[in-house]
């Protein structure tokens, strides 16, 4: 039985100071609602120069939550100004990195080769990989939308071996659907899901699609997290944009998922 998960993609928004308190608060009040971490793995994803604070917060109050990052560069170190390697994030005891965010195709487009690349930096440094994949809009029109996030997670996966896949994580994320309040329906998400589980089961094997955590992510809040939760069956969880910079409304999502 694969646990549920929720991360919280905070993109470009909070610095050290804000981000600290988010999750002090995110932690404080999940502990007054007695949250049982057992059954729900809880991630936040600060931007890079918030990870040390988090880091330091959550060894002073022994955190169950858990965090990491949103983008990771390819190699492991050298002359490339600006990036962050995957050995650097380990080293603050990151748990989790996103590979391949739409926001991230746009706007610092990586080739096939890259997202592997990172990808097995990831996993190489012990962390787990959340790539992201989804189609557009354009591709949704032309009835193609299943094939296409199949074929970005084929893109990436399709030479790692049965344990590297088994410990990534695939979030379904529309592009439609990010940032615009277009939250996709449960038949949706699940119809993406399933689709992505039965490739992972047709390309490794039946026990490498089971233990795949899939999320949905674009638009999630607490108002349609709980149908997504309950309707979408091959769905383990979500990543949250906006809603996760709300401790209140994200630890209210958190709660659904039990
Ligand atoms: O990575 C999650 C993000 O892309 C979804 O954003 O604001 O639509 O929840 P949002």
């Amino acid at each position: 039985m694969r646990r549920p998960i929720v991360v919280g993609n905070w993109k470009m928004n909070l610095n050290h100071r804000e981000a600290t308190y988010c999750v002090q608060k995110l932690a404080w009040i999940l502990r007054d609602a007695n949250f049982d971490y057992r059954t729900c793995d809880v991630v936040v994803l600060p931007p890079f120069t918030s990870i040390r604070s988090v880091q330091v917060l959550a060894e002073a109050d022994n955190l169950k939550i858990a965090y990491g990052a949103q983008a990771v560069a390819a190699t492991s170190q050298g002359a490339f100004t600006g990036d962050v390697s995957a050995d650097m994030l380990a080293a603050l005891d990151c748990s989790y990195v996103i590979v391949g965010h739409s926001e991230r195709r746009k706007y610092h487009p990586e080739d096939d080769a890259t997202l592997v690349d990172e990808t097995r930096a990831i996993l190489t440094a012990g962390m787990h990989p959340i790539l992201c994949v989804g189609e557009s809009y354009d591709e949704r029109k032309q009835g193609i939308e299943l094939e296409y996030a199949v074929g970005q997670v084929n893109d990436v996966t399709r030479d790692l071996s049965d344990d590297e896949v088994s410990r990534m994580l695939i979030a379904y994320e529309p592009v439609w659907a990010i940032g615009t309040g277009m939250v996709a329906n449960s038949q949706t998400a699940q119809d993406a899901a399933h689709a992505i589980r039965e490739h992972l089961a047709s390309s490794f094997s039946t026990e490498v699609a089971e233990r795949v955590r899939i999320l949905y992510g674009g638009s999630v809040n607490s108002k349609n997290a709980s149908q997504l939760m309950t309707q979408a069956k091959d769905m383990d969880g979500f990543l949250v944009g906006g809603a996760s910079l709300d401790p209140d409304e994200f630890s209210a999502i958190v709660r659904l998922t039990q």
